[in-house]
């Protein structure tokens, strides 16, 4: 089976005003369409700066990367926006909803940005999605009415309703109790199993990293 992602760094540097920081050192990353990698690693090893790299987020490195069988370094501003937000779903501790929408509107966002010439919009997917994690009584609410772990599992349900083929999660289950926690990892597990979403989790919880196929370890560069 060939790889869905390629990816080479040779390092990450952020420039601060009198040093820099360098991260991700020689470090590479193989996927196969379908598999599910677990990342962990102390915290500001370099774990949300690798998803961001992989999400398309962040182009300024050095190194190679191929996703899809494309270069990235080869496509337009265009492709890697439509990539974003039609391959890749994000589900990011930092990603907020829009508080003056309501639940349902910030988890169709996706939609509304991937334009309408097609239609993205699977009533039955959305269905799925909204019964498997639960949030069909908050949809009309907005999000200051909501729990924590309602947030949580609406900014999940956003990350994925574009159907995307790589499911990127910064320790998405890291504020949530134990049953909003089975909650979303079940769902990530079933989209792979029923979509073979390939599925790329940072996390802290190291029950949660081994149930995946693969357990990646960042560490510190010497
Ligand atoms: N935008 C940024 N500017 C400067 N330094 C950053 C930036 N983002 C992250 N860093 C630094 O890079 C290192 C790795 O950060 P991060 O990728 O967030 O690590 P992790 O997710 O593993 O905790 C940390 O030392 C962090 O302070
Ligand atoms: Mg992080």
């Amino acid at each position: 089976m060939t790889n869905i992602i390629d990816l080479s760094i040779r390092e990450k540097v952020y420039k601060k005003k009198k040093t820099q920081l360098s991260i991700l050192n020689n470090f590479k990353l193989e996927v196969k369409a379908g598999e599910k990698i677990a990342i962990v690693g102390e915290s500001g090893v370099g774990k949300s700066s690798l998803l961001n790299i992989i999400g398309l987020l962040d182009t300024d490195y050095s190194g190679e990367y191929t996703l899809f069988g494309s270069l990235t370094d080869n496509l337009h501003a265009s492709e890697l926006a439509q990539w974003r937000n039609q391959k890749v779903g994000f589900v990011l501790q930092e990603s907020a909803l829009i508080d003056s929408l309501t639940i349902e509107e910030n988890i169709k966002l996706p939609l509304f940005y991937a334009g309408t010439e097609k239609n993205f919009f699977e009533p039955e997917y959305f269905e799925n999605v909204i019964n498997a994690i639960e949030i069909k009584s908050i949809l009309k609410k907005k999000p200051l009415e909501c729990s924590g772990g309602e947030k949580s599992r609406a900014v999940f349900a956003r990350g994925i309703i574009m159907k995307p083929q790589i499911i990127l999660s910064d320790e998405p289950t890291a504020s949530l109790d134990v049953e909003n926690r089975e909650r979303i990892i079940n769902l990530l597990f079933k989209m792979n199993e029923e979509f073979k979403t390939t599925i790329i989790t940072v996390t802290h919880d190291l029950e949660v990293a081994n149930r995946h196929d693969k357990v990646v370890h960042l560490e510190r560069s010497k």
